[in-house]
């Protein structure tokens, strides 16, 4: 795994120089115990959505947030950012250069501030992206499955889709052959969501390389959601599309976050990287123009409080809390993997990142939308219907197994007992 930030990246002295916060932190790596159970995890997590949405008894597999506490360095820093008064217009230079450092040293794309922009999270840049490359009418590439929200997104922007199948069957590997074939003469951008959401594919720099020569060849923009990059199992790691070269970094703009690492999709903070200074000029243009224009909703970075909390992930002092985090997760998959064989013929594809898992259930014949509303029904575990992410989605399920031991065992025994009354082919 990369490291997450630079040992040479600073927090300012106030957030995490305190001897409160090192003396907590010392604390900390004895005792940080992802093991939350059941009962301790609703109670705590009531607030949030993914344990709001559903009767109190339905374990929550569907929205991607996982269920372990935040690093304490995070809670102290929005902690300490409220007492000194940090809720002003927030001052966002200081997270811009520890952006603009963490990408160079960990992701390899050379930026300094002006190469960044901080935005409510990740979702805003699909917007920004369509809205740069596209006029209505005009077509992007995108993978199928792919993450549901980015379809939404060319929808309202009205932009056409053109599909990249990737097939369970071959481990939903990218084929070069298939994005030429959906590229037209109206193609003006290529969507690339690595790690994969829903499907849980990191790519090769082979794979990554052959796109990078394709946008340039057709002389296409790249968006690139590296949301995941910190989820990777297996020893892997993470390869920046934008790192593999200046042509490539010139046309691409890179999505980076915090909400799927440090499970704080609440602060709603994300940051863009596009270091060809032209395209990042009309970029702001676009989202952050400060006249009032009904159409164009003008676009804000994140607030003081998310602010605070990004130094803080952005430096190596919450590298330990990540190497954790992935660690456990992998000891997850591998139990849920093992038990989902064991229930029945389920198709499974390698989980070589994220904590999202997309099992094929077809020999249950049952739709998406229908073995959904059966786990439900049947088994109180909430899932996301494979078809929401794509045609390419129908048949299979996704499951959010970014949750304990505990938690996952007693989802695992009710989907059990709900699979064993259906009949497979
Ligand atoms: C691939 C991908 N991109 C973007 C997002 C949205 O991220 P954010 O909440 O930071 O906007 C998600 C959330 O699950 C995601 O999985």
């Amino acid at each position: 795994m990369v490291p997450r930030g630079p040992t040479s990246l600073k927090v300012s002295p106030g957030l995490t120089g305190s001897k409160s916060i090192r003396d907590r932190q010392v604390q900390d790596d004895l005792a940080i115990n992802f093991d939350v159970s059941l009962v301790d995890i609703m109670k705590r997590r009531m607030p949030a959505i993914k344990w709001r949405e559903y009767d109190p008894d339905v374990i929550p597999l569907w929205i991607a947030d996982h269920d372990f506490p935040p690093p304490v360095e995070v809670k102290e820093a929005i902690k300490e950012a409220l007492d000194i008064g940090d809720v002003g217009y927030a001052d966002s230079s200081e997270a811009l250069q520890l952006m603009a450092e963490k990408v160079t040293e960990v992701n390899r794309i050379s930026a300094s501030p002006v190469d960044v922009c901080v935005t409510q999270g990740v979702l805003p840049v699909f917007w920004l992206a369509c809205k740069f490359a596209c006029k209505p009418g005009d077509e992007v590439v995108v993978t199928d499955p792919m993450y549901y929200p980015f379809f939404e997104t060319a929808r309202a922007t009205e932009v056409k889709m053109n599909y990249v199948r990737l097939d369970f069957e071959d481990g939903y590997k990218f084929s070069d052959e298939r994005l030429k074939d959906a590229i037209t003469t109206r193609t003006k951008l290529i969507f690339v969501c690595n790690p994969h959401n829903p499907t849980g594919r990191v790519m090769t720099k082979q794979e990554l390389k052959s796109i990078a020569d394709i946008a340039v060849d057709y002389k296409l923009t790249v968006m690139s959601d590296e949301l995941w990059e910190d989820i990777v199992f297996d020893g892997r790691q993470h390869i920046s599309l934008a790192s593999l070269g200046p042509e490539i970094a010139d046309r691409t703009i890179t999505a980076f976050g915090f909400s799927k690492a440090f499970g704080v999709a609440g602060l709603q903070i994300g940051y863009a990287i596009v270091t060809n200074r032209e395209m990042m000029r009309k970029i702001k243009s676009i989202g952050f123009r400060d006249k009032s224009d009904p159409d164009e909703p003008a676009l804000r970075g994140a607030g003081s409080l998310a602010l605070a909390a990004a130094k803080v992930m952005l430096s190596s002092n919450v590298k330990y809390y990540i190497e954790r985090l992935v660690a456990y997760l992998q000891n997850i998959r591998d139990l849920t993997y093992k038990r989902l064989k064991e229930i029945g013929p389920i198709g499974l594809a390698p989980l070589e990142g994220t904590y999202l898992i997309f099992p094929n259930l077809k020999s249950y014949g049952k739709s998406s939308d229908q073995m959904t509303e059966y786990l439900l029904k049947k088994g109180r575990v909430v899932v996301e219907s494979g078809s929401r992410f794509g045609p390419a989605g129908e048949g299979h399920v996704r499951i959010n197994i970014g949750t304990s031991k505990e938690i996952m065992t007693e989802a695992l025994s009710r989907i059990e007992e709900a699979l064993k009354t259906i009949k497979t082919s």
